[in-house]
């Protein structure tokens, strides 16, 4: 490490948490500490580093936390400092730009170098704050895995895991009461965890963004599989997925994040088109926020180790503006700009969907 001179090294987790992210903050630690480097902890993600809370990490901290869930730093999707919500004397919500107070924390800290962990939200603040002069090297978190520049973000592997066996257990409750099943997955504007969970759980319909829907295709195919004996289906829908011509369903404005839509309730619309449309028996489930709890899988303990270990060495490098990628088996790393020029969609002709198609899994299209 000395050869850089880095050796003030401040680690944060940024958007939403996922597991696995203790997994990359052991990672980077313990390899940052073992050069005799000095770490510290921002916490609650980009909040923290505005508001100027820090706390250095030694060994003990880092220690048995491989498989914990969360991030031990905290983390926030509201603290992006160049759209940072505070409140007037009148108690209003209004967005300034609080950058100069991140760059000032920086150089009152020392720091060297920030490892920023997050997803697309986090990579265009860690471009944007590499423009103003802060050594930064990303790691690609998210259960959505949208990030392009990168085969898969660590987290997706888990939240699949969480997802997969949700659609197993609606399986045998659905073929109990002869009922159609929807579950509602995270995933923002990509289809990935609906597409992954549907095809590991064998979903007879999955509903993707990437490939908008007709209600009359769900119904011809529930329909279909009642009058060959099936008399139950299940559906999995992503939480961005929407009919053709028609519009995503947003749960919430939220104004203090940079996205501020929350998605949520298409699950809902979908079960209560199909009860009043067709008559078949429909419950909806909305799997939420259990899909980013608990245990990072073993491949995603692997990932986020190797993701750690390998943005550390780039600090040690002095590779800054750059974040850790997969490609194919190996780490490589990629200009920060690649990972956001663009949003890792499901390519609708990909061979996922053409093998969930080869089986009969429906997209709601034909
Ligand atoms: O980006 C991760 C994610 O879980 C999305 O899949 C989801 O739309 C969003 O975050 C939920 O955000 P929140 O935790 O603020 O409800």
């Amino acid at each position: 490490m000395a050869k850089n001179e880095v050796r003030r090294i401040g680690i944060l987790t940024g958007g939403g948490d996922c597991p696995g992210l203790n997994a990359v903050i052991r990672a980077v630690a313990k390899s940052a500490l073992s050069e005799d480097a000095t770490v510290f902890g921002i916490e609650d993600g980009f909040e923290g580093f505005v508001e100027g809370k820090i706390r250095e990490l030694g060994n003990n901290d880092v220690s048995g936390i491989l498989s914990l869930g969360g991030t031990i730093l905290g983390s926030s999707n509201k603290g992006d400092p160049f759209h940072y919500p505070v409140k007037d004397k009148d108690g209003n919500i209004k967005i300034i730009d609080e950058s100069e107070r991140v760059l000032r924390n920086y150089k009152r800290w020392g720091l060297d170098a920030v490892v920023a962990i997050g997803g697309d939200g986090t990579m265009h603040i860690c471009d944007q704050l590499s423009q103003l002069g802060i050594n930064i090297v990303g790691v690609p978190k998210t259960i959505d895995n949208d990030l392009a520049a990168t085969d898969v973000t660590f987290g997706y592997d888990s939240a699949l895991y969480v997802a997969t066996e949700a659609i197993d257990r609606l399986h045998t409750t659905a073929s109990s009461h002869h009922r159609v099943m929807i579950i509602e997955v995270m995933g923002r504007y990509a289809g990935w965890i609906a597409l992954g969970a549907g095809l590991a759980g064998g979903a007879d319909i999955i509903l993707i963004p990437e490939i908008p829907f007709t209600w009359e295709s769900i119904y011809k195919k529930v329909r279909e599989r009642s009058l060959h004996g099936k008399r139950f289906s299940i559906i999995c829908v992503a939480e961005g997925a929407k009919p053709k011509g028609g519009e995503l369903v947003v749960k919430e404005i939220d104004v203090k994040r940079t996205d501020a839509k929350r998605l949520g309730g298409i699950g809902d619309l979908v079960g209560h088109k199909i009860s009043t449309d067709t008559d078949l028996e429909t419950r909806v489930t909305i799997l939420g926020h259990l899909q980013r709890g608990g245990s990072p899988t073993p491949f995603d303990r692997i990932l986020a180790t190797k993701y750690g270990a390998h943005a550390c060495e780039l600090v040690v490098q002095g590779k800054f503006g750059r974040m850790v990628a997969l490609n194919g088996t190996k780490i490589v790393s990629v200009p920060i700009k690649k990972a956001i020029a663009e949003q890792r969609l499901v390519p609708p002709d990909c061979q996922e969907i053409l093998a969930a198609r080869a089986v009969g899994t429906s997209f709601g299209d034909e």
